[in-house]
């Protein structure tokens, strides 16, 4: 894999960017600081946001590195920071050894909005992006997903992208508590090309 690093990407509605630690106060007010948004996430949500202020610090030296990948995800026709998404070294998971992938590491990728912007599509922008650009920079074969088994908004957004439901999965939060998450996975070529279009090439 040619790791790349965190760059802008924009898409029709949205700016996704590197994240400041200017970026603190409206993190935490917007999603960071909310326990209704990050209920289904593998961190608590921030006490305050000299919290997030931290997190961005660390964030900010990470970004150094080519193998951190975390955008905010700014709405451009008012410039507010909704969210962010990210992609990681995914979760040990010894599911993901038996289905034959080349790729050596398995990367998942994972996004919040605050509730303001949920069901506009937004978190369906963002992640087709920033699955091109992982697919179009890297080489990677493949990228995974977890999400918590209640937490069907965002298995809807998976789907819609290409994502498939492979296997039931205990994934562990930060804190060590386990989690009960369903796994999806997103091929390269799949999401090049669509089902629907691959569909009419095989019946010609
Ligand atoms: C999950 C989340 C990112 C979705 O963001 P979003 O911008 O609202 O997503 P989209 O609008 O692109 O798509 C949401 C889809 O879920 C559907 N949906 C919403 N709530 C749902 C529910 N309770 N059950 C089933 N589907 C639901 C919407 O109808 C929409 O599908 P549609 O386009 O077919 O109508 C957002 O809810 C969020 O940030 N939640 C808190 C953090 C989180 O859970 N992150 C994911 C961790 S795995």
């Amino acid at each position: 894999m040619n790791h790349c690093g965190t760059h802008a990407i924009e898409t029709d509605r949205l700016l996704l960017r590197p994240l400041t630690v200017d970026d603190a106060q409206t993190m935490f007010e917007n999603w960071a600081g909310d326990e209704d948004v990050t209920r289904f996430l593998r961190w608590d949500a921030h006490r305050n946001w000299t919290v997030t202020y931290e997190y961005l610090y660390h964030l900010e030296q990470d970004y150094q590195n080519p193998r951190c990948y975390e955008w905010g995800i700014v709405q451009k026709s008012t410039g507010i920071l909704m969210g962010s998404i990210g992609i990681q070294p995914s979760p040990p998971d010894p599911e993901w050894a038996t289905i034959g992938y080349t790729d050596k590491e398995f990367w998942s990728v994972g996004y919040v909005l605050g509730a303001k912007w949920w069901n506009q599509g937004y978190a369906t922008e963002a992640l087709r992006a920033v699955c091109e650009y992982w697919f179009d920079n890297t080489g990677s074969e493949l990228l995974v997903a977890y999400h918590h088994c209640e937490n069907a908004a965002s298995g809807r957004v998976l789907s819609k992208v290409g994502f498939i439901l492979d296997h039931a999965a205990i994934i562990a939060r930060y804190d060590g508590t386990p989690v009960d998450c369903d796994g999806y996975f997103l091929d390269r070529m799949d999401f090049l090309r669509p089902r629907g279009v691959r569909a009419i090439y095989e019946d010609e």
